[in-house]
């Protein structure tokens, strides 16, 4: 039996959070390899990043705003992909936040924010997405975007460190409540990549650990046994594969794309 680890021909792929980032990169590579793509993000009308893509790819990439947040959006979001391609194969669950603060001062307000969207809202997405894969009896693919935070923690970052570990843990107990679907769930975990959530984390390590603008930045890509900070293409390669039917028997893992960061 032949199977492709790249092909996407004829896919639907649903992508939050692909405005900018690991996202758009994402979003990209798909439609190189044949996906349809339904694109989303906060603004309401389709950021210039995306604009680029959806002209380059007319009939196979569409954007819809939505925050994904709001629970009523996603299901308009949910049933606009699919009377849209008329199909709904891959979810790639990627819209995040960050912050950060000493565990002492660490706020109620950031704690529901970085919830809220982080675990939240991945977890309902990825519920809804399912029922409809199930109800149409598709054989589909979720990818939820942890990180190596959810390894371990850090000093600094608990509540986001803590969303991506529930990252990681709803990943697996939703990998074993829809094998019998055949959906299979996995997770990737970045590193440090190179994107603009960074200018947010540079900034705030900046005040916190009292640094220069850009110093935590190149410090942390210095400290990557590979010596650099990732590329968010370097993470799309995985999220193609794990789309693609060269993944069929994969359900249940996180994996680390992350230079050589975390050895799990
Ligand atoms: N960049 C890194 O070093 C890194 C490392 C590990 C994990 N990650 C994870 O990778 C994913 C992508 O991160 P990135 O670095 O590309 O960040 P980014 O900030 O460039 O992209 C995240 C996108 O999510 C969107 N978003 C946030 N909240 C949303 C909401 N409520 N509704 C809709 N869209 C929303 C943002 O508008 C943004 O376009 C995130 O899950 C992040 O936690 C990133």
């Amino acid at each position: 039996m032949q199977i492709s680890n790249q092909n996407l021909n004829g896919k639907v792929a649903l992508i939050t959070g692909a405005a900018g980032g690991i996202g758009l990169a994402i979003a990209s590579l798909y439609l190189i390899n044949g996906a349809k793509v339904m694109l989303t993000d906060y603004p309401k009308k389709p950021p210039h990043s995306i604009l680029a893509l959806v002209q380059d790819y007319p009939s196979n990439a569409f954007y819809i705003g939505c925050d994904v947040a709001n629970a009523q959006s996603v299901d308009s979001l949910i049933e606009e992909t699919y009377s849209h391609f008329k199909a709904l194969d891959i979810l790639v669950n990627n819209a995040a936040v960050f912050d950060l603060a000493p565990i002492t001062e660490a706020t109620e307000e950031s704690f529901d924010r970085l919830f809220s969207i982080n675990v939240k809202a991945l977890f309902f997405m990825m519920q809804k997405v399912a029922n409809n894969m199930i109800e149409h009896e598709t054989k589909g693919k979720i990818i939820n975007m942890a990180s190596q935070a959810g390894r371990r923690g850090e000093a600094l970052v608990s509540h986001y460190c803590a969303t991506k570990a529930a990252v990681i843990s709803y990943t697996q107990s939703a990998a074993l409540g829809l094998a019998k679907y055949n959906i299979t769930v996995n997770a990737i975990s970045p590193g440090v990549i190179d994107t603009p959530m960074w200018k947010e984390v540079d900034a705030l390590f900046a005040k916190y650990e009292h640094l220069e603008i850009g110093e935590k930045k190149r410090a942390v890509g210095e400290s990557v046994p590979l010596g650099y900070m990732g590329r968010p293409e370097e993470v799309a390669s995985l999220a193609l594969f794990l789309g693609s039917e060269g993944a069929n028997y994969i359900t249940a893992q996180t994996y680390n794309v992350d230079g050589g960061n975390v050895m799990s």
